[in-house]
């Protein structure tokens, strides 16, 4: 079978979230099932002057965006067994970021519309075509209500994975026939009006053949108003299409017993020697050297959706005891100046890292003993995964795929991977943290909960044969 991805961002090419790892890493779980999938995606800036000695030229077609008819070269290359396409436009891609600039409904317009034209230039007819977020929205509602009686696109079938419905690419009423050259009867609540304006990401809701979410949990919850982002209604009418398939991470990029960017690795039998990256991190970061005080890290956005307000509420009162806290990310100018302010006040306690950096983070994730994610909602959430992986335990809101991948300890049991708090209250943050600490300061216990951790598999296998599954099932379809 063959599928094709159409992404606006995938590892190792170009990344600002955990879109680009879950786009980056699941093909190759797919192609390990024996599936035929590619990918395509737009040649921005940073991929044409970092790439460019190994893309190679497929040819160029013109794409019609509205009244303007637009260039679109092609390029691929090969990477990992998994061959890329690019879809090259100067005027749209050939800038700094990937979004947020004030013409993004024409780029994706533009990019949903050369998705579906440049596969008459490839040798690559594909089955299924998989689409990611609001970005490639327009696609599969391009192909039904466009293209559906142009014979090429005739056995095509789509699947539109939702990984967080908070972006929605709305846009004004004009763009219908501006970007698409649609008329009117679209313009209607049951295809793509909302709110008085059109959404990319309805789009992908209501014309898809199945829609999938990152997470069981979130499926449920984007069922309701609060976390349905005025999509609730249309969710629940469309569930008997919707289903949820947990992400996995890149076992081998995520590896504590292989990782190159480790001075010391380690797995379970040797996890003795996590405490030398702990030493090794507080070393980098200027930190007190004291294998016995805790660190609790937190690698993230920074924004709203991160629960980071739980973390201002309750900061202060969790450094009263012997810790220390690490925070790498960026965002929300709010937020970063907070952390900062941390830093400055408690020098020897709390080290902010406004920015991103991948060795940094690998140090992190095997260098800390607590990883804190008490997100307002979570989609699915890869960090927790990589946490575990690495033997830091998470500490996390009872949301989305937080809570489908980590179970609190039960100390009748024994069992649980880490520590989860229900409600979104800063207190109960508090005193899951306060309750972390205490299995911390008990080693038997907090190696069996390390133990616990690292036994948890999040590797790709069980999810890839779940969309396979799906893909049979869209394929036949008719
Ligand atoms: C988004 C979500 C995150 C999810 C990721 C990959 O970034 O916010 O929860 O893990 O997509 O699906």
């Amino acid at each position: 079978m063959r599928v094709l991805f159409t992404v606006s961002e995938c590892v190792p090419f170009a990344k600002s979230g955990g879109l680009a790892d879950v786009t980056g890493s699941l093909p190759n779980a797919l192609k390990e099932n024996g599936l035929d999938v590619r990918v395509v995606m737009p040649l921005y800036k940073i991929i044409s002057d970092k790439y460019d000695a190994i893309l190679s030229f497929v040819g160029h077609i013109n794409v019609n965006v509205g009244w303007r008819n637009q260039y679109c070269g092609v390029y691929t290359t090969k990477l990992n067994n998994i061959d890329y396409y690019f879809i090259d436009n100067k005027y749209y891609f050939d800038r700094e970021g990937f979004y947020g600039h004030f013409d993004d409904g024409e780029r994706f317009a533009y990019f949903s519309t050369a998705c579906i034209e440049f596969i008459r230039l490839i040798d690559f007819k594909p089955d299924i075509i998989h689409c990611h977020d609001w970005h490639t929205g327009m696609i599969p509602f391009l192909l039904k209500y466009k293209y559906r009686y142009d014979e090429l696109y005739q056995d095509f079938r789509s699947i539109f994975t939702i990984h967080n419905l908070q972006y929605q690419g709305v846009f004004s009423k004009e763009c219908l026939k501006d970007f698409f050259d649609l008329g009117e009867e679209y313009f209607s609540s049951h295809l793509l009006e909302f709110n008085g304006c059109i959404s990319y990401m309805k789009a992908g809701i209501v014309s898809a053949d199945q829609i999938t979410t990152v997470s069981p949990t979130y499926r449920n919850e984007i069922q309701y108003e609060f976390f349905g982002e005025n999509l609730d209604g249309l969710l629940r009418d469309k569930s008997y299409k919707l289903s949820g398939i947990l992400n996995g991470i890149d076992t081998k990029i995520y590896n504590p017993s292989d990782d190159k960017l480790l001075k010391y690795n380690y797995d379970m039998s040797t996890i003795e020697k996590k405490v030398l990256n702990k030493k090794d991190l507080q070393q980098e970061l200027g930190l007190p050297i004291n294998s016995h005080i805790p660190i609790i890290a937190m690698i993230t956005r920074l924004t709203c959706q991160k629960g980071i307000e739980l973390v201002q509420h309750i900061l202060h009162e969790v450094l009263q005891e012997d810790v220390q806290f690490i925070l790498l990310g960026s965002g929300d100018s709010e937020y970063e100046s907070y952390f900062r302010y941390m830093e400055m006040n408690f020098k020897n306690k709390v080290r902010a890292y406004i920015g991103f950096n991948e060795e940094l983070a690998h140090k992190i994730y095997a260098g800390s003993d607590i990883f804190v994610m008490p997100s307002l909602f979570e989609p699915c959430g890869l960090a927790q995964m990589i946490a575990l992986r690495y033997g830091t335990i998470p500490i996390v809101r009872e949301t989305g795929g937080l809570n489908d991948s980590v179970c609190s300890y039960n100390e009748l049991t024994d069992e649980g991977n880490g520590f989860t708090f229900h409600n979104y209250n800063a207190h109960e943050l508090l005193f899951t943290i306060k309750r972390a600490f205490r299995y911390y300061y008990d080693k038997d216990i907090w190696r069996r909960i390390m133990s616990n951790a690292m036994d948890s598999d999040f590797s790709w296998y069980c999810s890839a044969k779940q969309y396979k599954s799906l893909y049979e099932q869209v394929r036949t379809l008719v």
